[in-house]
C-alpha cells in the first residue's frame, strides 16, 4: 500500500495525517512535534479547531530542530464560513499562513458549503445564502498564485461536487469528508474518483471517543472487531487500514503519544480481500451531522437540507 496517494495537480498527499480538530490548546503543539517524530508527514488543520497559532509554533520548533523540512510536511487548512465572501478569501488564507508560520500550503479546502456573517459567530442567525462558484473562483487566484498549491473542498456532497466540476477551471484537488466503516461514503468516492478527485476522510475512528453518544461507534463495531481479532491489530488500525484499502488518506485525530504511534502502524500488513468483503454488511449511519447548523427560520430547516439529502 503506497504511503501516498497522488493529486490531480501531480503532488503526492501523504496517506496518514493527524487531525487536529478539539486538539486542546496546551496539548495539540506537543502531539504535533511527537507525530512529526514518529513519521508523519502530514498535517490536517482549521482556523475553526482555534490551534493553528500553537501549531504554528510546534512547526517552527520543529524546522529549527532539524527534524525536518518545510517541503518534507503536507500542511492542509481550511477556509472557515466567514471568509466564504470572494473578497475574504484571500485574507483567510494569509491569516491561517501567518498562524502557521509558514509561505503557503500544501492544501487549502473550503471548509464547509457554509457561509456566515464575517467576524460572527456561526450559529444559525449568522448564516448567508452560499455562492460556492464566486468562492471557488477566489480559490482558483490562490491557487494560481502559488499560496496553495492545491485547492479543494470539504464536506460536500454528490450534489455539490457534480455542481461545483461543472464550472471549475481549476478543479479540486480534494473533498476532504466523514468516512470510516460505519459511513463509507461508497456513492462520494466512485463519484471522486471517477472525476480525478481525491477522497480524504476526517473522523476515520468514527470520533471514537466522544462521550455521550448512544449512536454505534465504530471501534466497538462487531465486524471491526472480528476482523482486528483475527489480524492481531486494534480496531482502531483495522478502522484506518481499511480506509487506506479504499484508496482514502485518513487523518485520525489523537494528542495521546501511544495512539498517534499506534495509527501509523498499518502499513507493513493488510486486510486480505475476504476480510475487506465483511465491511460491507456494516448497516450504515451518519455520525457527524451537522446539527448546529439547523434552525427552523434559517438557511438549513433540517441536516437533510445541510447535506443534500445525502444522510
Ligand atoms: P485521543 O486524542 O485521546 O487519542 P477521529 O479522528 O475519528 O475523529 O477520532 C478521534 C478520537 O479518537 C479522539 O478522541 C482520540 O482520542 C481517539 N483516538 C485516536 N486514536 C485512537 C486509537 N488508536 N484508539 C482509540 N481511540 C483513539
Amino acid at each position: 500500500m503506497a504511503e501516498s496517494f497522488v493529486l490531480n495537480t501531480g503532488a503526492r498527499i501523504p496517506s496518514v495525517g493527524l487531525g487536529t480538530s478539539q486538539a486542546e490548546p496546551g496539548v495539540v503543539g506537543k502531539a504535533i512535534y511527537a507525530a512529526v517524530k514518529v513519521g508523519y508527514r502530514h498535517i490536517d488543520c482549521a482556523p475553526a479547531y482555534h490551534n493553528e497559532k500553537e501549531i504554528g509554533m510546534a512547526l517552527k520548533k520543529l524546522f529549527e530542530d532539524g527534524v525536518v523540512k518545510r517541503e518534507d510536511l503536507f500542511i492542509t487548512s481550511k477556509l472557515w464560513s466567514g471568509n466564504q465572501a470572494p473578497e475574504d478569501v484571500l485574507e483567510g488564507l494569509e491569516t491561517t499562513l501567518e498562524d502557521l508560520q509558514l509561505d503557503y500550503l500544501d492544501l487549502f479546502l473550503i471548509h464547509a458549503p457554509l457561509r456566515s456573517k464575517k467576524g460572527a459567530t456561526p450559529t444559525p442567525e449568522n448564516f448567508l445564502p452560499i455562492d460556492i462558484p464566486a468562492t471557488w473562483g477566489a480559490m482558483e487566484k490562490l491557487y494560481n498564485s502559488g499560496k496553495a498549491r492545491a485547492i479543494g473542498v470539504s464536506n460536500f456532497s454528490c450534489k455539490k461536487m457534480e455542481d461545483l466540476l461543472a464550472i471549475a477551471r481549476v478543479p479540486p484537488a480534494v473533498n476532504q469528508v466523514e468516512s470510516h466503516p460505519i459511513w463509507q461514503q461508497i456513492k462520494l468516492r466512485e463519484l471522486c474518483q471517477s472525476k480525478g478527485v481525491h477522497l480524504s476522510a476526517y473522523s476515520p475512528l468514527g470520533k471514537a471517543r466522544s462521550p455521550g453518544s448512544e449512536r454505534p461507534t465504530v471501534l466497538s463495531n462487531p465486524i471491526v472487531i472480528s476482523v482486528a481479532e483475527k489480524l492481531q491489530r486494534t480496531p482502531a488500525q483495522v478502522a484506518l487500514r481499511w480506509g487506506l484499502q479504499m484508496g482514502q488518506s485518513i487523518i485520525p485525530k489523537s494528542t495521546n503519544e501511544a495512539r498517534i504511534k499506534e495509527n501509523l502502524n498499518i502499513f507493513d500488513w493488510s486486510i486480505p480481500e475476504d476480510l475487506m468483503a465483511k465491511f460491507s454488511e456494516i448497516q450504515q449511519v451518519k455520525m457527524l451531522r451537522a446539527e448546529f447548523v439547523v434552525h427552523p427560520q434559517g438557511i438549513f430547516k433540517t441536516v437533510e437540507d445541510f447535506w443534500d439529502g445525502e444522510i
